[in-house]
């Protein structure tokens, strides 16, 4: 059997009404990407960062996974040790919708860590009404458990096993512009990868797509994904 390995971005999970951050009206249209993103905004005003991870971890519990997560949920189940999701995404819709054998790269909302004792926490567990949530171990800062601007984002190394070894990488909803997660498209081709993507737009890596369609994840892909579970 073929090995598929699905890469998703903030496009996947627009039709869940999570914005995405590069759309006009996206994340990044209000917001400052140094305040909010990045270490060195955290270390001068970790208030507003975290009121900022509060409002978008309060938004991943209002909505639901749409039918591209169940459509990826239901390959998982037919494809099994054939089947790898790797999300740029950290609202956590992919695991809500079934998924297990997924990396959640840039991290995950749900969670946050110390930055004394890299001590983790549920985000549920913490007290929210305190502007910034204290470690109950050590007394220092939490932070949230998401990978910023200018950090080396989370298993690398097994996502490079799998970009060398798969034999279908599918991108869907990403811009194809942040990096390392944009330049997966390249190992995966010069591995021998066949690759898909479906975007509402072209993304900055259209060169090295096999196949690409224009539109919605929502609309395009459970029909793809039974074509593929037919050809089993
Ligand atoms: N179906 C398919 N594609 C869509 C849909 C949809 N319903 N809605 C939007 N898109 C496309 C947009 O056209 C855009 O190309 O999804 C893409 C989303 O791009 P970005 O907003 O740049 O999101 P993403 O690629 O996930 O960003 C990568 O950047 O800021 C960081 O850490 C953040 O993980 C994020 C990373």
């Amino acid at each position: 059997m073929k090995k598929y390995l699905i890469l998703t971005g903030a496009g996947i999970s627009a039709e869940s009404g999570i914005q995405t951050f590069r759309d006009s009206g996206g994340l990044w249209a209000n917001h400052r990407v140094e305040d909010v993103a990045s270490p060195q905004g955290f270390q001068k005003n970790p208030k507003l960062v975290w009121n900022f991870y509060k409002e978008r971890f309060a938004e991943t519990l209002k909505v639901e996974p749409n039918p591209a997560h169940l459509a990826l949920s239901k390959l998982e189940k037919a494809l099994q040790d054939d089947f790898y999701l790797i999300t740029q995404n950290v609202d956590g819709l992919h695991t809500r919708a079934g998924n297990k054998r997924i990396y959640e790269m840039h991290g995950r909302l749900s969670s946050a860590f110390c930055t004394g004792c890299s001590k983790r926490y549920q985000v549920s567990e913490l007290d929210l009404d305190s502007d910034v949530p204290l470690c109950s171990k050590c007394g220092k800062i939490l932070r949230p458990d998401v990978v910023w601007f200018e950090e080396i984002p989370y298993y690398l190394y097994e996502i490079e096993a799998l970009l060398k070894s798969c034999d279908v990488f599918v991108i869907l909803g990403t811009s194809g512009t942040v990096y390392p997660a944009a330049g997966f498209v390249m190992t995966a081709k010069l591995f021998g990868a066949h690759t898909i993507a479906i975007n509402l737009s072209k993304p900055d890596n259209l060169n090295f797509i096999d196949e690409f369609y224009l539109g919605k994840c929502g609309e395009l892909l459970p029909p793809m994904v039974d074509r593929i579970l037919e050809e089993l």
